[in-house]
């Protein structure tokens, strides 16, 4: 029946995919993914081909859980052989791009040592022509400062790196994102898209409003066989839950993680969108709970648990505007959020401290973002306070507590808020697991555990929640649920040192009367 009406399954999910790598920030954004494709992926594999079996034996050791370790069978290791050339022939310009790079910081490191730096121009490597700016801070130290707009229109964001896998939800945690390339598979529907592809927007959008297998068929440009494996992913019925609207007041819903839903019956806003699609699983939120239609999703910062592709991207059709938080143009270490999801077909709006965006019966006030970046100078990190049905509320995410005075000048700006959530990640990862692409000269290690991804820790959110004066505190986004293990791969024990301090600091607000909480897997606030 050509013409039957048909919705999405629920369990339907998709990976995005860049040279086979799951999408992120650092595997997007030109620069980044330019450094991280030549001095981690093509290591990496490198690594693998070496001793693929060393690599399946680190993947599934629990004591080596996050670590750079490629986890795909010996018998496929010709696969990754392909895809390493593959990297290596049609990446070539990138992966110049990224030792042009490494080579003019080199330059300005030998050279620029106060004088004038014209002289170094036309002693940069040519990949870099154009696209680079020579600059001193007001200290002397010299940098190169990237045209990030101007190299997406550059040979070395290439769109056609990009592919995208469906398949379903197994419930089986899937390989570490960062490490392990996704590799074609039986049970999988593989499209060589990119993400901005209007085909993805109408799937997606199948989930809340049905529409016909021919009409997909032709958005995503599909053969037979592939929209014979579509059709698996369709049904007559819709899976949404009736309470995903509300009829009055507000609500406020945890998703897990840092992934808040809050309401109003005629406004909803997604924080940092990251959603199950387990639709049998009765412990948590899903997709099926999610409004038809969000106004504004917030990102908080660009770390991978809080750009999730996965999720955006099934969010396309149904999403006002994006607000991300202003970067410093030009930073090799702090790419652009929104001209990263500009080009992925996202309308966004970028904001500084203290903007306002305001939607139907509401506003957001964009609010300061401390630490929680190994002291890196990335200025694209953002809390946010939003204001809907007569309540206020603090969206902390992984904002730290170094400097509490800073939450004084917000309170000061804002008032009082109704709920602060707030993120206790206090014992991160250090400097070197996530940025260590993009440092040009090498650091000890000493150094890198010296400088870790922290948020609060117990006296830390003790002293946000003087500051602030918040009349109730949320701990979150400790990546505790067990379906985020393929983006977090944290393990935690109760006597784990943060799950310690978040005991400790529950201890505190008990003391001083102010209602607190440890959110894990589902909650909803009513009022
Ligand atoms: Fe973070
Ligand atoms: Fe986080």
């Amino acid at each position: 029946m050509a013409d039957e009406q048909l919705f999405l399954r629920s369990k339907v999910i998709i990976e995005p995919l860049v040279d086979r790598f799951v999408a992120q920030p650092h595997t997007m954004a030109p620069v980044q993914a330019a450094m991280n494709l030549a001095f981690l992926h093509v290591p990496l594999l490198e690594s693998y081909l070496q001793s693929p079996q060393v690599h399946v034996a680190a993947s599934n050791n629990p004591e080596l859980r996050g670590g750079y370790f490629i986890n795909i069978p010996e018998e496929r290791a010709d696969e990754v052989r392909e895809l390493l050339a593959d990297i290596k022939r049609d990446r070539a310009d990138m992966l110049k791009f990224a030792e042009a790079i490494a080579a003019g910081q080199e330059l300005l490191r030998a050279n620029a040592t106060g004088f004038d730096l014209t002289p170094l121009y036309p002693k940069l490597p040519a990949e870099l022509g154009g696209l680079v700016e020579l600059a001193y801070d007001t200290d002397n130290q010299a940098q190169l400062r990237f045209m990030e707009p101007v190299l997406y229109r550059s040979p070395y964001y290439q769109e056609s790196r990009q592919s995208v896998q469906l398949s379903f939800e197994t419930g089986i945690e899937r390989p570490f994102i960062l490490s392990t390339p996704r590799l074609p598979s039986e049970d999988v529907l593989e499209l060589d898209i990119p993400f901005r592809h209007p085909g993805l927007t109408e799937l997606f959008k199948a989930r809340v409003k049905p529409t016909t297998l021919a009409h997909l068929r032709e958005a995503l440009e599909l053969n037979d066989e592939q929209a014979a494996v579509l059709r698996t992913m369709l049904s007559e019925t819709p899976a949404l839950n009736e309470d995903r609207h509300i009829e009055s007041g507000g609500r406020i819903r945890y998703f897990g993680h840092a992934c808040l839903v809050l309401q109003t019956p005629e406004a909803a806003i997604v924080t940092d969108p990251f959603i199950s699609a387990d639709s049998d699983a009765d412990d948590r939120y899903t997709l099926d709970d999610l409004p038809d239609y969000i106004d504004l999703v917030l990102i908080t910062h660009g770390h991978q648990d809080h750009i999730v592709m996965e999720t955006l991207l099934q969010l396309r059709g149904r999403v006002g505007r994006i607000v991300c938080p202003r970067y410093s143009r030009g930073n090799l270490a702090d790419p652009s959020i929104a001209l990263m999801l500009k080009h992925q077909g996202f309308d966004v709006v970028e904001v500084d401290d203290f903007d306002e965006v305001e939607f139907p019966g509401g506003k957001i006030t964009a609010t300061p973002f401390l630490g929680e970046h190994c002291d890196l100078d990335i200025r694209a990190k953002s809390t946010y306070w939003a204001e809907l049905a007569g309540k206020k509320v603090f969206i902390g995410a992984d904002s730290s507590g170094i400097d509490p005075q800073l939450y004084r000048y917000i309170r000061n700006h804002l008032g009082t808020a109704d709920y602060a959530f707030l993120g206790m990640e206090c014992d991160g990862a250090p400097l070197t697991w996530l940025y260590q692409a993009l440092l040009t000269i090498p650091v000890t290690k000493k150094m890198s555990n010296s400088r870790k991804l922290s948020g609060s820790n117990a006296e830390q959110a003790a002293a946000i929640m003087v500051e602030l004066g918040a009349k109730e505190a949320c701990v979150y986004a400790m990546g505790e649920e067990d379906w985020l293990g393929h983006v977090m791969a944290t393990t935690y024990t109760p006597d784990t040192y943060q799950i310690k301090q978040i005991e400790k600091f529950l201890g505190w607000c008990k003391e001083h009367d102010i209602p607190a909480g440890h959110l894990f897997k589902q909650q909803q606030w009513r009022w």
